[in-house]
């Protein structure tokens, strides 16, 4: 598959896993693409937790439930009708969480073109996130990114040390399809918006 391919094909994943868990040969794939992306310095800051413990899925779907519950009741009654039926995670039917994380500290104290703009870091582990994500993709596998969670409730669920952040928590699966349109837009939550909206020349009004 080349990378348009893999581009136009992904999908944020909710609905559509198969409950079969990604083989181990694949899911390494995935994570080497990973660990082969760009970071600011050099520095690599993301680590990866992969949780497959059946109860510690469960517990953190109830987490993410409840999290869920809280955003549709701060909702005005029509956006809250729209928002029901949309699912927003697959925690348990994937199968495979994988936490990705954090660590401003890597690196050591001078983060080679880190210094005026401090979320390069931050910037570094989301397109680790995005090179899983494409790879998965070309490998028939759905990613799902899950962030309705407290930070401090997943960082205690899955171990992390003092000053590694949780960014991510992915749901990871083989799925039956991907779907073509996202779903928010299916659902009528939220369209894209084409692409000479977000090109402009020479200045941003331009
Ligand atoms: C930082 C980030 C956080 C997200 N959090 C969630 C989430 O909590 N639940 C969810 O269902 N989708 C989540 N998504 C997926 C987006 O809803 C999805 O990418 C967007 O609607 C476009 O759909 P597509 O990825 O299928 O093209 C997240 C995506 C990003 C980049």
């Amino acid at each position: 598959m080349s990378v348009y391919e893999a581009i136009q094909r992904r999908r944020d994943v909710r609905a559509e896993f198969t409950g079969e868990l990604v083989d181990d040969a694949t899911l390494w794939r995935m994570l080497g693409a990973a660990h082969r992306a760009p970071s600011v310095g050099n520095s690599q800051p993301w680590d990866f937790v992969v949780v497959r413990n059946p109860a510690t899925l469960r517990n953190f779907a109830e987490h993410v439930a409840g999290k869920r519950g809280e955003f549709r009741d701060a909702l005005p009654p029509e956006r809250a009708a729209t928002f029901e039926p949309i699912k927003i995670e697959g925690i348990t039917e994937s199968g495979t969480g994988i936490v990705v994380s954090y660590d401003h500290d890597r690196g050591g104290p001078q983060v080679l073109g880190r210094t005026t703009v401090p979320e390069t870091g931050i910037y570094s582990a989301v397109l680790a996130i995005q090179n899983l994500w494409l790879a998965a993709t070309a490998e028939g596998v759905g990613v799902g990114w899950v962030s309705f969670y407290d930070p401090e409730f997943l960082a205690e669920l899955v171990g992390l040390p003092d000053g590694i952040h949780p960014v991510a928590w992915l749901c990871v699966g083989p799925v039956h399809e991907f779907q073509q349109v996202p779903d928010l837009e299916r659902f009528g939550w939220r369209a894209g918006r084409p692409l000479p909206d977000a090109v402009h020349q020479e200045t941003y009004r331009g």
